[in-house]
């Protein structure tokens, strides 16, 4: 019996006989050599097969292998002649289990409509594999992070009785007999709720936003990481921030080298990001800069894509954006004690015109501020009766953020769009597969 391994084990078994299980990716034929590129999910390899060298059935199979088909293989590891560090396989057996019919995706160049109504099988193409492998690098590396921080994982509901995040993006229903209810925006307030019990928590899941802007960097339904702390402030709330996403970049450069590669990814960028720190600026101080770059941004609005991308022709680096102008920024946030118009709140822009990837802030504290500022923005106290009862037993100052993963993992992938980050992408306009 040969051993049964995986191709990203190939290293431990040079010059030895295994057996795989995976997938023809590719194929081509030379006299009477054949070269099938085949990978099994953990990598890719090529394996040579010398028709003459194989049994009966085994040469038989050769001779009907289309892409895709599924097989079992067996030979010889040995290293790859050009490329030193690659092992190939000497194929000595070959099994089929289904010949794939005429496969759609890789003959031609495919526009992203046909690619995306097939993502069930766009998900195969190398690409994708390394996005999805360096996403799920990140989700581990953010549960590394926070398990090392001391952070209790607290699972926010879904459904929920109010906003987080104001009312124009929210997904409504009606709930039984008990009226409105909406898919969470984000976990935080139910976070706020839970460091009087645990300190320090964190939530990582779904949340929802009916984006009604079709742009690269929107989805309707994405993956958020909240994490909240009791007991800190503004400036170290930025701190922890810069820590986490160095040490998720960190990882990603560790493990994940070839995917990188694949992705024709620029390293030096996310060097960058490990090495170097982080810059600041205020938000007053961004719309100055932006405006003597062109840009037509004014105190009372948010970034747009060409402020991003202006931003990022002059920094290299992550650049908080902090002490917003409270009118545009969500009601929770505190205000600053030196001018009561801002907000501490602080958004995490990526170099390379990536855009916002953490948003965040400290929180009001004060019942009567913060009741103060829910009714400046017509919401229903009622409704918030729980959020605002926990500025009543033990109020303690407490700061928090939430990371978008699939905005982390366009920028560390260097992908296109956003669509391509997450494995089957909910818009405005798709919802299939
Ligand atoms: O800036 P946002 O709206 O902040 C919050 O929801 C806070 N409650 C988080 C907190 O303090 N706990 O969203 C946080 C991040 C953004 O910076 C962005 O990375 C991502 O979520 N995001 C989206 N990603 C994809 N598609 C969308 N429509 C997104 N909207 C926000
Ligand atoms: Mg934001």
């Amino acid at each position: 019996m040969t051993i049964t391994t995986l191709v990203k084990d190939l290293p431990l078994h040079d010059g030895k006989d295994v057996s795989l299980n995976g997938w023809v990716n590719n194929f081509r034929s030379s006299g009477k050599l054949s070269f099938i590129e085949f990978r099994d999910g953990t990598g890719y390899m090529q394996v040579v097969a010398a028709l003459d060298g194989l049994d009966a059935n085994s040469a038989d199979a050769i001779r009907k292998l289309t892409l895709e088909t599924s097989v079992s293989i067996e030979g010889k590891v040995s290293k790859h002649p050009r490329r030193p560090a690659e092992y190939e396989l000497q194929l000595k057996q070959i099994r089929i289990h289904q010949i794939a019919e005429e496969y759609p995706i890789g003959k031609k160049d495919h526009g992203p409509d046909f690619l995306l109504a097939n993502r069930h099988l766009w998900l195969r193409s190398k690409k994708q594999w390394a996005i999805q492998k360096v996403r799920n690098t990140l989700i581990n590396a953010i549960y590394e992070f926070l398990n090392g921080e001391g952070f209790t994982k607290i699972d926010a509901p879904i459904i929920t009785s109010n906003a987080c995040e104001g009312t124009t993006t929210l997904f409504e229903f009606q709930y039984f007999d008990l009226g409105k209810g909406y898919l969470s925006q984000s976990g935080q307030l139910y976070l706020e709720a839970a460091i009087y019990s645990h300190g320090r928590c964190f939530d990582f899941g779904p949340v929802f936003r009916a984006e009604k802007s079709k742009t690269k960097k929107h989805l309707t339904e994405f993956w958020m990481m909240d994490a909240e702390m009791a007991y800190v402030e503004h400036a170290q709330n930025m701190e922890i921030q810069e820590k986490m996403v160095k040490f998720l970049f960190k990882a990603v450069l560790d493990k994940n080298s070839a995917e990188l590669k694949m992705l024709e990814r620029d390293l030096a960028a996310l060097e960058r990001v490990v090495k170097e720190p982080f810059a600041k600026i205020t938000h007053a101080q961004a719309v100055e800069l932006l405006r003597s770059m062109g840009s037509e941004i004014t105190a009372e609005i948010d970034l747009g894509a060409n402020d991003e991308r202006l931003l990022a022709q002059k920094y290299d680096v992550p650049v908080f954006i902090e002490k917003w102008p409270s009118k545009i920024k969500a009601f929770y946030m505190k205000r600053d004690p030196s001018d009561p118009n801002l907000v501490l709140g602080s958004d995490l822009m990526a170099p390379e015109g990536f855009g916002e990837i953490i948003g965040g802030s400290q929180r009001e504290d004060d019942y009567q501020l913060l009741l103060s500022r829910m009714e400046q923005e017509n919401l229903n106290a009622l409704e918030f009766k729980w959020y605002l009862e926990l500025r009543k037993y033990g109020s303690v100052p407490h700061s928090g953020f939430g990371i978008g993963l699939e905005r982390l993992v366009t920028w560390v992938t260097g992908a296109e769009h956003i669509r391509e980050t997450i494995p089957f992408p909910r818009m405005i306009t798709r919802f299939y597969p």
